[in-house]
């Protein structure tokens, strides 16, 4: 069994000074190359519908296309800082949950917080977008690895779906807002590591479970609070695929996962709690706290003990948990798994609804029902 410093680099989890210690410094690089050790298969076993659900999944996916540049209303003015500083406004200003007394934020206006406001924004955005090209390069892997012909045909969708998310979420932040971020150093880490490992099912448990169960829920949540149409258009649009690509990733796991021997299982565990980890460390938004010009730890110490923070930080897993469960990744090695999550204090989401049973409900033209069981 592996130590957290084996798998995370540092023995305690929360250790801020060894998370704010790993930051991006390739900030110019362009071009990113990362070496990818799995093997591609042929299978001359074309029979389709084998398995039918990702027979069902892949012939949903066909008639459920849309375009980015037509089907999106990009004539939408969008006043960034106007939105922003609704958006804080509706819940109760920017500051409204944290005592800034004695903070590097104590002499901070309304303008200085409306400038947070809108880095923020640029920071949130330009990581869906690198998570998107990440989900693109990850799906064409599958369709490479995968070794089931239904499966190649549906993850053949989800690269169409992956490009056109990064395509709108790049002419978002290029046409509508201010600014953009390089890859967060944590985010890349983990993406590094799920297009570098050799073995097939571990791509769909990175991507299609842990990056996607968190972006799906992280789309959800703000496709709720913001007033801005074309955002909210946007997001909706791409949950409607995002449900998607995770019922892939659980339908696909869950048959591999029920014969695997305890150790293998337990690889599986632990690379989903490194996932976790990673993915909790990259919402500490760091690099907005830099460019900022204000003491990063001191600031982060401040904003993690804000409630709306923690529910936030929390909701982030209300997918990536329950998917975990059906997959049985939970309790197999005295539940291993189940101790991390309670560690991190997320096991709570473990009977809400998982995303093979829900999918559907993400259709557009459906109203999305609020999270929950
Ligand atoms: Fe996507
Ligand atoms: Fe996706």
């Amino acid at each position: 069994m592996s130590t957290n410093e084996e798998l995370i680099g540092r023995e305690d989890i929360n250790d801020l000074e060894a998370i704010l210690g790993i930051t991006n410094t390739d900030r110019d690089e362009v071009i990113h190359a990362v070496k990818d050790n799995a093997e591609a298969i042929f299978t001359w076993d074309y029979e389709k519908g084998q398995r039918p659900a990702l027979n069902r999944l892949y012939e949903k996916a066909k008639v459920s296309m849309w375009n980015g540049e037509t089907d999106l209303p990009w004539d939408t003015v969008v006043d960034q800082e106007k939105v922003v500083a609704e958006n804080a406004l509706a819940n109760g200003g920017f500051d409204a949950d944290v005592d800034v007394a004695g903070t590097p934020m104590e002499h901070w206006d309304e303008l200085k917080w409306l400038e947070f406001g809108v880095e923020s924004q640029n920071w949130m955005l330009s990581q869906f977008m690198h998570g998107e090209q990440g989900a693109l390069v990850c799906t064409a892997k599958i369709v490479e690895t995968v070794p089931w012909i239904d499966a190649k045909y549906y993850a053949s969708t989800q690269v169409m779906d992956e490009a056109r998310h990064v395509e709108v979420f790049a002419k978002y932040l290029d046409t509508k807002l201010s600014g953009y971020y390089p890859v967060n150093a944590h985010l890349k880490m983990l993406l590094d590591d799920i297009v570098g490992d050799s073995r097939w099912d571990m791509t769909y448990l990175g991507m299609q479970i842990m990056v996607e169960g968190l972006a799906l829920a992280a789309f959800g949540f703000m496709h709720q609070m913001t007033t801005e149409p074309l955002l909210k258009q946007l997001l909706r649009y791409v949950m409607s695929d995002e449900a998607r690509h995770v019922a892939f990733g659980v339908l696909s796991l869950k048959e591999f996962y029920e014969q695997l021997s305890d150790a293998e299982m337990l690889e599986r565990q632990e690379f989903a709690f490194e996932a976790a980890v990673r993915m909790r460390d990259r919402f500490m938004q760091q690099e907005v706290w830099e460019r900022m010009d204000v003491p990063v730890k001191e600031a982060i110490e401040l904003v993690m003990r804000t409630p709306t923070r923690q529910m936030f930080q929390m909701m982030l897993f209300s997918k990536i948990v329950p998917n975990c469960k059906k997959l049985g990744l939970l309790d197999r090695n005295d539940k291993w798994l189940r101790h991390r999550f309670e560690e991190i204090g997320v096991i709570q989401f473990e009977d809400w609804v998982d995303t093979t049973d829900e999918y559907e409900n993400f259709a557009l033209g459906n109203d999305l029902a609020p999270a929950g069981h």
